[in-house]
């Protein structure tokens, strides 16, 4: 049985017809590693209703926040796309999950490859200074199918840089990288696509990607994890083993059947 907490929403944001996100108080006991995911749900016909969602917040702030799709008759995100402010959530206290900077062996440049709610876990890690502290250069890449699914791309490019605190560094080490497939946009194309023709790399002013200075996270769909394994593999890359060992790369699925 997991443990629940109960947290309070703070507000909701539609981007779309398909992807919302909201945030939640935070009990000030609960602690996460960037990257992580815990299980959030709702009460339904007397029972708790859980999904995993990564947590898109930082882990030094007040509250949670979290981003979701909206599956049409989805038994939890026909609910919770329904939250107002002041409505509970329920939140398990164990948080969890396998995209940590701790997986990875020193880097010089960190790739994150998120496409559609992959990118969530990475809008935690991109504001960790410790992230800042462990690379030189961080590309964010953000795949989706249409522009308006480019969820926090104005936070990312015009908000995260001025932060008061990370601004300095966001500038100086974060490349932004959104890229659409089925709408043209100034970066056309799958991310898989954008690393082996070079257009990824090239546009962050990095060489092609090579295991003895980058390292990955890859969030998304399991065909998009299968795909960019086998193009790291195919390059050297080592995924980070089962045994917690660190690695070149980790992987998550983007949790999205709900
Ligand atoms: P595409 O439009 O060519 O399918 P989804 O919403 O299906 O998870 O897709 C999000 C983004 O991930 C889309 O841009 C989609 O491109 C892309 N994508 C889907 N499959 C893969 C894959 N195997 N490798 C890389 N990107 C993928």
């Amino acid at each position: 049985m997991v443990a629940l907490a109960t947290e309070y929403v703070i507000d909701v944001h539609h981007w779309n017809d398909n992807l919302f996100s909201f945030r939640t108080t935070r009990d000030p006991g609960f602690r996460f590693d960037s990257g992580h995911f815990v299980m959030i749900g709702l009460e339904v016909e007397g029972r708790p209703l859980l999904r995993a969602y990564s947590i898109a917040s930082a882990n030094y702030e007040e509250h949670l926040e979290f981003v979701s799709i909206k599956v049409p008759n989805g038994p939890l995100t026909s609910r919770l796309q329904g939250l107002r402010p002041g409505d509970p959530v329920m939140v398990s206290r164990k948080p969890t999950g396998t995209l940590v900077l701790n997986d990875l062996k020193p880097g010089k440049h960190l790739y994150l490859l998120g496409t559609g709610t992959g990118l969530a876990p990475f809008l935690s890690i991109v504001r960790d200074p410790e992230t800042y502290a462990r690379f030189d250069k961080i590309v964010l890449a953000h795949g989706v199918r249409r522009i308006s699914d480019l969820v926090f791309a104005e936070y990312l490019e015009q908000t995260l840089p001025r932060h008061e605190y990370l601004g300095e560094l966001v500038r100086d080490k974060l490349v932004y990288y959104p890229s659409v497939t089925r709408e043209p946009f100034r970066h056309r194309g799958r991310l898989t696509d954008a690393i082996v023709e070079g257009s990824m790399s090239q546009f962050a002013g990095l060489p092609p990607l090579n295991p003895q200075t980058d390292r990955v996270m890859l969030c998304g769909s399991q065909a998009m994890l299968d795909d960019s394994c086998a193009l790291l593999d195919g390059r050297g890359f080592q995924a980070s083993p089962r045994t917690r060992e660190p690695g070149d790369y980790v992987i998550e699925r983007a949790f999205v059947e709900k």
